[in-house]
């Protein structure tokens, strides 16, 4: 790693937030695209479980594998030098008991070599993280819409409507934070939910589908540069349209070698 080149750490997160400057976070799967937002100055990269729906095709996150999530977090960790990289502890290698999720997420920091693992869930997932804070292992929380509860959920909708359910978030945000929870992303709440959120902890909060009050923004990298074209949510900003991209450079390629253009001399090599 350069010299010039301080890591960021759980606790520059915790100072962000105490000084007003926002977190930018977004999620990579692989090194050529973790080094390219390491390079844009981003603060943290998730190795999301996402990955299992829009990289491999799946329907939801609920089948990603420890390994698939061990694999691609070293792979993005080889891309970065300052970022912050936390991986996803995948559906049911943490929920079953304490044990399994000290040795899930023991393994993804030995075996990925990353600085922090996500589960999912609130005041009951408390015990858990605070059982990995002990042992070393920073947690970062997730509340609000929780992938892996999918089916229970109802589908893709959004949380936190009405006061009695925001009450739940906040009390689920203080047990994460009291747990040792070095943040919580806040995934599909209405704006205010997500402001009382973050106005009632002291850890940062990192809002994706949640409004402009949190104290960072994560998006699924792959959705906002245009890569994933059904996927629409209100929430979502495209910042490129790869896919378009993409299509038409292969489209050129294709024309060009079949009409015997590519390579022409300026792309082959003189005896
Ligand atoms: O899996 C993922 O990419 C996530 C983000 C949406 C926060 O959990």
């Amino acid at each position: 790693m350069p010299d010039d080149i301080k890591p960021v750490t759980t606790m520059d997160l915790a100072r962000m937030k105490r000084d007003g400057r926002r977190i930018v976070m977004l999620t990579a799967y692989d090194a050529l695209f973790a080094a390219l937002l390491d390079d844009a100055g981003v603060d943290v990269i998730l190795v999301g479980d996402s990955l299992n729906t829009v990289l491999c095709g799946e329907p939801t996150t609920l089948s990603a594998t420890l390994e698939q999530m061990i694999y691609h977090g070293r792979i993005v960790r080889r891309g970065v030098s300052r970022a912050l990289v936390a991986v996803d502890m995948p559906f049911l290698s943490y929920q079953v008991s304490v044990e399994d999720a000290k040795l899930t997420a023991g393994r993804v920091l030995k075996e990925a070599g990353v600085e922090g693992v996500k589960l999912e869930g609130g005041a009951p997932m408390a015990p858990t993280v605070a059982a990995l804070v002990e042992i070393g292992i920073p947690v970062m929380g997730h509340l609000g819409f929780t992938p892996q509860s999918l089916h229970a959920l109802g589908g893709y909708r959004v949380q936190g409507r009405g006061a009695d359910a925001v009450r739940g978030l906040v009390d689920d945000a203080r047990a994460l934070e009291d747990a040792g929870a070095f943040s919580i992303v806040l995934e599909l709440m209405p704006s205010d939910a997500a402001r009382q959120v973050t106005e009632a902890v002291s850890i940062p909060t990192i809002g994706i589908g949640s409004g402009p009050h949190c104290d960072g923004q994560v998006l699924v990298l792959h959705d906002m540069l245009g890569l994933n074209r059904g996927f629409e949510p209100k929430f979502l900003k495209r910042y490129a349209e790869l896919a378009d991209d993409v299509q038409e450079a292969v489209r050129s390629y294709a024309t060009e070698v079949r009409e015997g253009r590519y390579p022409d001399p300026d792309h082959a090599y003189e005896g």
